[in-house]
C-alpha cells in the first residue's frame, strides 16, 4: 500500500493541514524542530498504535491541548484512523468507518518500517532491538506467528508465576504446577523457534541481495548466527531441569524462546566492532530492506519505509548508494533531511516527476519543487 494523503490534528507541533504524498518517494526538509520527526511518528503511530521516540503517548498531543487524531487515505481508497484523548485515556482506531479498540488491528492494515539515527545504535547495542525487529517482520509474513507469540507468552507468565511460587513454598502442588507450564513452554518454544529460524533464514537470503548494492565491499563476508534461545546441542527440558535452582533464585525463565538472539558477524567477528558507524547504518538499511522486500512479496501488501534525517552518517558515496537501493525497492519511500543538498544523489536519478518535496517550518508542510540553485549552493558549500 500506499499513503496518498495524511490529516492530523493536534499532533505534536504539526498544524494539521493535509499532505499528499507521492506513490513512491517523497522527501521533507526543514530545520532543527520544525517537525519532520513528527510527521513520520504520525505515521509511525498509524501501523504501530505507538511512537518510535517515546512511550507517554500523551506526550503526542500537542500542549495546551486534550486530543490528537490522524488519519490517511490510501491508495486503494481506504480510512485509516487513530484518535488519542489524554482526559479520558482512550485510544480509537477507525478503519473505513468501523470502530477498533484493539492497537493489534493496525498493524494486519499497515506496515510501517523505519530507519532513524537512532536505530542502528540500538539494534547492535543488544538484543532487546533485534528481537523486535525479527518479531514485526514474522508477524506480517508468518501467519500463524501472531497467536502462537499470544499463547508462548501467556505460557511464560504463568511459569514464571509458578517459579516465583515454588521458590516461597516448595510442596508437592507447586511443584507439579511448574513441570505441567514447563512441559507446554518447552513444546511452544520450539514451535516458534523453528518458525522463527525459517524466518531469519529467508531474510538471510534477501539481505545478501540488499549488501550487495549498499555495502558491496563486505557481502561475501557476513554470516548470521540464529540462536534460539538455549544451548542449540541440548533439548530445553533438559537446560531448565540443570538450571531449575538458578531460575528459582532469578525468579523468572532464564532459556526459552523469548531469549532468542540474531548475530551478525564479519569475518567472524561481531559486525559492530568491525563496521565504522556509517556502515553500521548502511548495514541495518540493507537489512530493513530485506524484511521489507520480504513482507512485500509474501505478504503482498508493500510496506511503507520511512527514513529520518538521511544526511546522518553517511557520506555522499553511502547517500548515492542508498539512492540505487530505493530505485530498486517497489514500495514507498518517506525521507526527511536538515540541508536540501545531502538529497542531490538521490534527484539526480530522479527527475521532478518521480518523487515529492515538501518543506517543514514550525510544523508547517508546504509543497516545493527542488530549487536547482539552492541545491548546487549548499553541495559546494560542503
Ligand atoms: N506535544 C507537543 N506539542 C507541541 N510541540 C511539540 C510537542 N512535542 C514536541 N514539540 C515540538 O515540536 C517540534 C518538532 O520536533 P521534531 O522532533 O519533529 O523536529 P525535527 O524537525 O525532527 O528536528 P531535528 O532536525 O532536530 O530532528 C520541536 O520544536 C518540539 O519542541
Ligand atoms: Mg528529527
Amino acid at each position: 500500500m500506499s499513503v496518498v494523503k495524511l490529516i492530523s490534528q493536534n499532533f505534536r507541533n504539526l498544524d494539521g493541514a493535509p499532505i499528499n504524498f507521492h506513490p513512491k518517494l517523497n522527501f521533507f526538509i526543514g530545520d532543527n524542530g520544525s517537525g519532520k520527526s513528527s510527521l513520520l511518528e504520525a505515521l509511525f503511530f498509524l501501523g504501530h498504535g505507538k511512537s518510535f521516540r517515546t512511550n507517554k503517548v500523551d506526550s503526542l498531543v500537542c500542549h495546551g491541548t486534550k486530543k490528537f487524531v490522524v488519519s490517511i487515505k490510501d491508495n486503494n481508497d481506504r480510512q485509516l484512523g487513530l484518535s488519542r484523548d489524554i482526559c479520558s485515556g482512550l485510544t480509537n482506531i477507525k478503519i473505513d468507518g468501523q470502530r477498533y479498540s484493539r492497537l493489534s488491528v493496525l498493524a494486519k492494515n499497515i506496515a510501517i518500517q523505519i530507519v532513524t539515527p537512532e536505530s542502528f545504535k540500538l539494534f547492535f547495542g543488544g538484543p532487546k532491538e533485534r528481537r523486535r525487529f525479527i518479531d514485526l517482520g514474522m508477524f506480517h509474513v508468518k501467519h500463524d506467528f501472531s497467536n502462537l507469540w499470544k499463547n508462548f507468552n501467556r505460557v511464560l507468565k504463568q511459569r514464571n508465576a509458578c517459579i516465583r511460587l515454588a521458590n516461597a513454598n516448595r510442596n508437592e502442588n507447586n511443584k507439579s504446577m511448574l513441570s505441567y507450564w514447563t512441559e507446554q513452554f518447552c513444546q511452544l518454544s520450539l514451535e516458534v523457534s523453528t518458525l522463527r529460524a525459517l524466518y531469519v533464514s529467508e531474510i538471510i537470503f534477501e539481505l545478501n541481495c540488499w549488501l550487495a548494492i549498499l555495502l558491496p565491499s563486505i557481502n561475501e563476508r557476513v554470516t548470521v548466527q540464529y540462536l534460539q534461545g538455549w544451548p542449540q546441542k541440548n533439548t530445553l527440558s533438559d537446560v531448565l531441569a540443570t538450571n531449575q535452582d538458578r531460575e528459582t533464585s532469578f525468579g523468572y525463565s532464564l532459556y526459552g524462546a523469548h531469549k532468542f538472539d540474531v548475530k551478525f558477524l564479519l569475518d567472524k567477528k561481531s559486525i559492530e566492532t568491525q563496521l565504522s558507524r556509517g556502515q553500521q547504518k548502511l548495514f541495518l538499511l540493507a537489512l530493513t530492506f530485506a524484511q521489507v522486500s520480504f513482507i512485500a512479496r509474501v505478504k503482498l501488501v508493500k510496506p511503507i519505509l520511512l527514513i529520518d534525517d538521511i544526511g546522518a552518517e553517511l557520506d555522499v558515496i553511502s547517500r548515492t548508494a542508498l539512492s540505487n537501493a530505493i530505485e530498486q525497492l517497489d514500495c514507498q519511500v518517506i525521507i526527511t533531511a536538515i540541508e536540501p543538498s545531502v538529497l542531490q544523489p538521490f534527484l539526480d536519478t530522479n527527475d521532478d516527476r518521480k518523487f515529492s518535496m515538501f518543506h517543514v517550518k514550525h510544523g508547517k508542510i508546504s509543497e516545493k519543487y527542488p530549487d536547482d540553485s539552492e541545491l548546487n549552493k549548499s553541495e559546494k558549500a560542503m
